[in-house]
């Protein structure tokens, strides 16, 4: 008899020394079928002999645990959450304070994706695990931890101890069970912490015992029981016991090396076999720890930097439509907040009928969101397995939300074509003064449209009008002499601005701040651009049709604009760096024949940059024809036209002038 007690207690110690060879060292030292052989061989003598089963018997993890409910449990200290940061700005500025304070060094910690869970053992043996709960009273899951098999049942020491750390499951694991799960049809799990928590909070732990959860520990509430003395000593400590560290930690000096090991993790964390969302920063020494203390809800030691989600969950609570300043009617969805890259987001474009159509989205569906392009958010998906059958199916206006007109419909943009409409012209005089146009500073949207609604400003010209009304404008709420006087001069500035500037906060349509740089530069002076026509401004570099049409259209109705803004002072010049040279500058020239030493695309490049344009035929208008070898009937109409003739030579001498 004594002997087979014996003989339990030998396996029991091999396989729990195996189950963490395996485990936490990554390293396997019995095959499966000695395991197997051993694990059946236990059983055996644990079913003769039920009176003799050790609680840290490898049997207790294969989940033949099943509870009637969740006892709860008050943490002996309270288990906290941390505090977040989200930039480089906000990490230097934890530590800024930190430093006030004491002179830290800081253990950088992947911040684990799963969920926290405390750990009890009495004499070295496992007797309670528990989840977080409220951070004061949590719930006895130790059915399911047993199961963990990174968590020792038995620790190294016959120690009391407690120790914190995150239950997670791997990306592996996850997949694998989602795969499973959708041969059975059931539902998919959102992710591998949701699939983590969802796994340990049931009663019947063969769920977790199936689920292959895995564990790291963090976090030794009580160090000095140990005489220990910094954060890094307990990972070793605890490491000695047997538990699993991870093993990415760093012990650095100073806020520059955490902010490389952010910077690092944020470029590998995908190379890791689990999921971790930031990064957590502590103070290591103890005694520091101690002297900065608490907040009510977080260690002041301690912070966790966040990952930018690149995409979020929330709830479209609403679609509203909004008017641009070209007047189109986009929907837009109204967010339930949620933070996203660093900012609270609450409304998304959904771009237009089509889009919200094609996704399928309804109101009141939970919406995956991200930045387009790093900018504007957008609702990229919608998640239908969320729907309760409230939901409210899409429906585009037929009229603009701020002027009723009609809205008419241009591929798949719907339009106001309403010119009067209050929203359009706001949105346009938002424009004209916007950064990459007029950048009138002080004027932000808010003040743009409160000066609207209140008659001061209709069109782009009342800018330059509202000197005029200055004493009525110091007496408006909100306004004094200093805030009304800067808006004054920044208008005034204004009008020194380089040409494009003003092109662009013209909102002439399809003229972004790119194309007006490319007109600006080539006219150099708004006079000449207004005499272009669609022939000429086609023959620019990067200049197509629809902007060639849009620009001659705009000028041919605008003429009265541009005098009267003349009028008022504005500098009508490109005042950027230039190339141009007298003998291209505003000269239209046309190549013929094989030029020797340049391509016929370098030559126009260069004859643009310098100021001229080029044109495929020889008319009354051509200022000059280059000639190389082989000339074809270009070279003749130019003889018969009294057109000036550059050689090769000639055009090569003055383009390296
Ligand atoms: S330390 C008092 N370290 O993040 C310090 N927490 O947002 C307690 N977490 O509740 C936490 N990885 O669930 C710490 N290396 C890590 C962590 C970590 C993940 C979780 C933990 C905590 C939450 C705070």
């Amino acid at each position: 008899m004594v002997i087979k007690m014996d003989r339990m207690n030998e396996i029991i110690d091999l396989i729990n020394k195996a189950n963490y060879e395996y485990y936490v060292l990554d390293n396997p030292t019995l095959t499966d079928q000695e395991y197997d052989r051993y694990m059946q061989e236990l059983i055996k003598i644990e079913s003769l002999h039920p009176e003799w089963v050790r609680d840290d018997s490898p049997t207790k993890r294969v989940g033949n645990e099943v509870i009637s409910e969740f006892k709860k449990i008050v943490h002996e200290k309270p288990m906290l959450s941390l505090s977040n940061v989200f930039n480089e700005e906000e990490v230097r500025s934890f530590d800024e304070k930190i430093k006030k304070e004491v002179t830290p060094n800081y253990v950088c910690e992947l911040k684990i994706d799963g969920l926290s869970v405390s750990l009890l053992y009495k004499s070295g043996k496992l007797v309670r695990g528990a989840t977080r709960g409220d951070g004061v009273t949590g719930e006895d899951i130790t059915h399911n931890v047993k199961t963990i098999k990174t968590i020792p049942l038995v620790l190294s020491k016959p120690l009391d101890i407690e120790v914190r750390g995150e239950i997670y499951m791997s990306k592996k694991s996850f997949n694998k069970l989602n795969e499973i799960r959708k041969a059975n049809g059931e539902e998919l799990l959102a992710n591998p912490r949701n699939a983590a928590a969802g796994s340990v909070r049931q009663l019947d732990s063969k769920i977790a015992a199936s689920r292959n959860l895995d564990c790291f520990i963090y976090h030794l509430p009580n160090p000095e029981d140990f005489g220990i003395k910094t954060h890094y000593e307990s990972l070793q400590f605890m490491k000695d016991l047997g538990f699993n560290i991870n093993p990415n930690i760093e012990l650095v000096e100073n806020i520059n090396q955490v902010l490389k090991y952010i910077h690092k993790w944020t470029k590998k964390r995908d190379t890791l076999p689990y999921e971790i969302d930031g990064i957590v920063i502590k103070t290591n020494d103890f005694a520091q720890q101690a002297k900065l203390g608490f907040t009510s809800k977080y260690p002041k030691w301690a912070t966790a930097y966040k990952f930018p989600a690149l995409e979020v969950l929330t709830k479209l609570k609403d679609i509203i439509f909004t008017v641009g300043r070209t007047g189109q009617v986009t929907p837009n969805a109204v967010l339930e907040p949620v933070r996203l890259m660093g900012s609270v987001i609450s409304r998304a474009t959904l771009h237009n009928e089509d889009y919200v159509l094609s996704k399928h989205i309804k109101i009141g569906d939970i919406v995956s969101i991200r930045k387009a392009g790093d900018v504007i958010p957008e609702v990229v998906s919608v998640k239908k397995e969320r729907r309760n059958g409230t939901e409210i199916a899409f429906k585009m206006t037929d009229t603009c939300p701020i002027c009723h007109t009609k809205l008419e419909k241009k591929d798949t943009a719907y339009y106001c074509v309403n010119d009067q409409c209050d929203k359009k012209k706001i949105e346009n005089l938002i424009h004209f003064v916007s950064r990459d146009a007029m950048y009138i500073e002080g004027f932000g949207e808010r003040i743009v449209e409160d000066f609207y609604n209140m008659g001061y400003l209709k069109s782009i010209l009342d800018f330059y009008e509202l000197y005029k009304y200055k004493e009525e404008l110091m007496e408006l709420e909100g306004f004094g002499s200093k805030s009304i006087n800067n808006l004054l001069d920044s208008i005034e500035n204004s009008k020194n601005n380089s040409l494009e500037r003003l092109l662009f906060g013209l909102g002439i349509r399809y003229v972004g701040s790119k194309t007006a740089k490319i007109l600006a530069k080539y006219y150099h002076n708004i006079d000449n651009l207004m005499q272009a026509n669609y022939e000429e401004l086609l023959n620019i570099k990067d200049i197509g049709e629809a902007i060639a049409k849009s620009v001659v259209e705009y000028f041919s109705s605008n003429q009265e604009i541009i005098e009267k803004l003349k009028g008022y002072g504005l500098n009508m010049t490109y005042l950027g760096q230039t190339n141009v040279n007298e003998e291209f500058n505003n000269k239209t020239f046309v190549l013929t024949g094989t030029l020797s030493s340049i391509t016929r695309n370098e030559a126009k490049e260069k004859i643009e940059e310098l100021g001229g344009n080029v044109s495929g035929s020889v008319s009354p208008k051509t200022s000059i024809v280059i000639v190389g070898e082989n000339p074809g009937s270009k070279y003749n109409n130019a003889i018969k036209l009294g057109i000036p003739i550059w050689h090769e030579e000639e055009f090569l001498d003055k383009i390296k002038k």
